[in-house]
């Protein structure tokens, strides 16, 4: 019978024991082959951790506003980032490919914020995805979704096809409005995703048992960032996040739509790689911005 109350209180996640590294920095990647490690320590700097900078929101949401010139808004950010994630079409028509940023693939999807988002397919082949040079491929998984098992089906087509070339998948935690983004849900869902095979998983920061989320996950957590919030509230997120054992961050809205976004991503980056604090990010932010006001 399924353990539907899960044992969040069972008390045995000991997150104040690292998880073995195995001879490789990336966490979870010890016994995986030369191509995936080399392709994940692209991502992943020697700390394990990751800044990566998401402009993939076209995909199924259009000129996302500050999305509208990717070439103007996005690719002066992309130095600063460890990694960038965006789709086949933006990759190919607006970044240059002399780029030594690591790319991230946006591979799922079909329906728009017109329809039941959930109901998404494989949006590209593997052999685009080496084409592209892609270091990662990155699916969304709807977990207590309408379309739950097709986008599991997604993901695991994705590494089976990923495994056959090469290429890690991140799972992307999709978590429909009416879900909590709460322990229990994430680490459901972020614990199901990396026992199907995705090398990296990215999931949303909650306040409570964050750590157990990502004490749980044998693979590196990345976290999410979510709409637009204050600065020093969305540093504060970041600096949680990392305390609480993600391996970095993916942030869009949270870079790209403020008025001095390479302040932001640089007081991001200082964060992840640094071990700065929120407060001392929001500190570096206001410094960097000449005191931007948001
Ligand atoms: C999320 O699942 C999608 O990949 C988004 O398009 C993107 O990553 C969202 O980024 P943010 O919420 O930080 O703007």
């Amino acid at each position: 019978m399924a353990d539907t109350e899960g044992n969040l209180d069972a008390k045995q996640f000991r997150p104040d024991v690292p998880q073995e590294m195995a001879g490789f920095h990336v966490k979870g990647a010890g016994s995986l082959d030369f191509g995936m490690k080399h392709r994940l320590g692209r991502i992943f700097r020697e700390d394990g951790r990751t800044v990566m900078l998401a402009f993939d929101h076209g995909y199924f949401q259009g000129p996302t506003s500050g999305l509208e010139r990717i070439d103007l808004n996005i690719v002066p950010l992309a130095p600063h980032a460890d990694a960038l994630m965006a789709t086949r079409g933006v990759f190919r028509s607006l970044i240059p490919a002399g780029i030594d940023t690591a790319l991230v693939l946006r591979a799922s999807g079909g329906p728009s914020i017109l329809k039941e988002l959930s109901d998404e397919r494989l949006a590209m082949s593997i052999e685009d995805i080496v084409r592209i040079d892609a270091a990662a491929a990155a699916v969304q998984v709807y977990i207590g979704g309408e379309h739950e098992t097709q986008s599991v089906h997604n993901l695991t087509q994705l590494v089976d096809a990923g495994m056959a070339f090469g290429i890690p998948v991140m799972g992307v935690t999709a978590v429909g409005r009416d879900m909590a983004r709460d322990a229990r849900y994430l680490g459901l869902a972020t614990r199901i995703i990396a026992e199907l095979g995705a090398q990296v998983v990215k999931t949303y920061y909650c306040d409570e048992d964050f750590d157990q989320v990502t004490a749980a996950c044998p693979v590196p957590i990345i976290m999410a960032g979510g709409k637009k919030l204050p600065s020093l509230e969305a540093l504060t997120m970041a600096a949680n996040a990392i305390a609480g054992g993600a391996s970095g961050v993916d942030m869009g809205r949270n870079i790209f739509q403020r008025t001095a976004p390479e302040a932001m991503i640089k007081s991001v980056s200082a964060v992840v790689h640094e071990g700065l604090s929120g407060a001392e990010a929001h500190a570096m932010y206001l410094d960097l911005s000449g005191g931007a006001s948001d």
